[in-house]
């Protein structure tokens, strides 16, 4: 599908943003495993939360959703997952497959895990080299999925220093440590998204500077009320949004604002972006705030280290921030960019030059000199849900029209991302 924006002069409305993926797949993972019925409210329609539930299904766990988004889930327990027939197709979504396969290497039975296109160009060296020193029996096809797990193996409980700074590797070790015998600890000496050791209510050491997180063999998932927050990885593209185009203003009710995914927000402040964090509460152990943005003069900044995995996603739509802020802004130290759902440096790189901004590519990030009018013209969205949302917020700022084609995928994540960006500009 080929979406078509034009440049907008106003955004004004309210946006009821989709739940978080991010906590709406371990919600589901972990109510899979545990001792009971467990209910999951606001439980997204996005593509990626729903390739989760397809593969809890095949491996034999109940789930019904009577109205829509409310979930109740008949956990399995540790050891009551099923055999699936079939291999464990996990769309585009990393998370499910590298959750899932912790998961997987602690059960008696052998499973395979495939994915899309893109997801079969991820790396997945990265779980099961760790998955293997606990006894795993893990196949990859050169680094990549399918992958194969024997199952039937005695895990070991280890200790893991992560050489990548992974949310995903983290509670993929996590997952399998309730399988190993005796204690598994990750070692992070740069956090990563804090969801799975909050929602376990995991044990937390800090030594060092070192992060030190540790699950036993055994130990119970107890049933409970999730409710997901919305989220901030999608209220990203709207604050945005709503400071590049001139007239407006954009609320955003119930966002979720973990303080190890919320660094966009400190970086748009100190960019000079107008916006409002209101009503601040705690639902279900995640922080939340209603967010009201209006438009602003940005200006360039420098973005690197430890606060990279912090918005890690919301890097491409920083870079439009950036080309439309006055001066030089520079990203760095995110080489993980490139082995996301496509390589996201080339895909903006691309994008923004094509719509007219000065941009330098780096190994690690990228530079834009902000400032110059864009212009609206042809792109593609490189099959990546966040580089068709960046760029359509780009769009917004392009002089003329702009197309975006493969447009589609923004479902993965945002299902109505498309509609919500026209109601928006008509002021409704
Ligand atoms: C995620 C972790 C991050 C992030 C992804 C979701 C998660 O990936 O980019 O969108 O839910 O754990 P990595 O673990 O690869 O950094």
């Amino acid at each position: 599908m080929n979406q078509t924006i034009s440049q907008a002069a106003r955004l004004k409305g309210t946006v009821a943003l989709p739940a978080d993926k991010s906590i709406a797949h371990r919600a589901a993972l972990f109510a899979a495993l545990s001792d009971g019925r467990s209910i999951i409210t606001n439980y997204p329609d996005s593509a990626d939360p729903r390739s989760t539930l397809a593969c809890l299904r095949q491996l034999g766990v109940e789930i019904d959703e009577d109205e829509p988004g409310i979930l109740a889930v008949q956990g399995a327990g540790l050891e009551g997952l099923r055999k699936p027939k079939a291999p464990l197709d996990c769309g585009n979504s990393g998370t499910t497959m590298r959750l899932i396969a912790g998961i997987l290497a602690g059960q008696s039975f052998a499973t395979t895990l495939t994915g899309d296109a893109s997801l079969s160009r991820r790396p997945m060296a990265r779980i099961a080299d760790p998955l293997r020193r606990m006894n795993a029996v893990v196949t990859l096809e050169d680094g990549h999925a399918p992958i194969k797990i024997a199952g039937g193996q005695q895990l070991q409980g280890i200790e893991y220093e992560l050489p990548v700074p992974s949310a995903q590797v983290k509670s993929c070790v996590l997952l399998a440590g309730l399988y190993a015998e005796g204690e598994t600890t990750v070692v992070e000496t740069i956090p990563s998204r804090d969801h799975t050791e909050r929602m376990l209510g995991l044990d937390i050491f800090e030594m060092g500077g070192a992060r030190y997180l540790t699950v036993q063999q055994g130990r119970r998932i107890p049933a409970r009320t999730w409710t997901v927050p919305r989220d901030f990885s999608a209220a990203a593209f709207l604050l945005v949004a709503g400071s590049i185009v001139p007239d407006g203003e954009v609320y955003l009710p119930g966002v979720g604002l973990n303080p190890s995914r919320s660094a966009l927000l400190d970086v748009l402040r100190v960019m000079g972006a107008d916006f409002k964090v209101e009503y601040e509460r705690e639902e279900g152990g995640e922080p939340l705030a209603d967010l009201k943005v209006r438009p602003a003069a940005l200006h360039g900044v420098s973005v690197s280290g430890a606060l990279i995995p912090n918005l890690i996603d919301e890097i491409p739509v920083l870079a439009v921030a950036a080309a439309c802020a006055e001066g030089r802004t520079e990203i760095r130290d995110a080489a993980e960019l490139r082995v996301k759902e496509t390589d996201r440096i080339d895909a903006m790189v691309k994008n923004l030059r094509a719509l007219g901004t000065d941009v330098e590519e780096f190994e690690d990030g990228l530079a834009i000199t902000g400032g110059k009018p864009l212009t609206g013209a042809t792109v593609d969205s490189f099959d990546d849900h966040r580089i068709a949302m960046a760029t359509g917020v780009a769009a917004l700022a392009a002089s003329g029209k702009t197309t975006i084609t493969n447009a589609e995928v923004a479902r993965v994540s945002f299902p109505g991302f498309w509609e919500v960006l026209e109601r928006l500009s008509k002021g409704e």
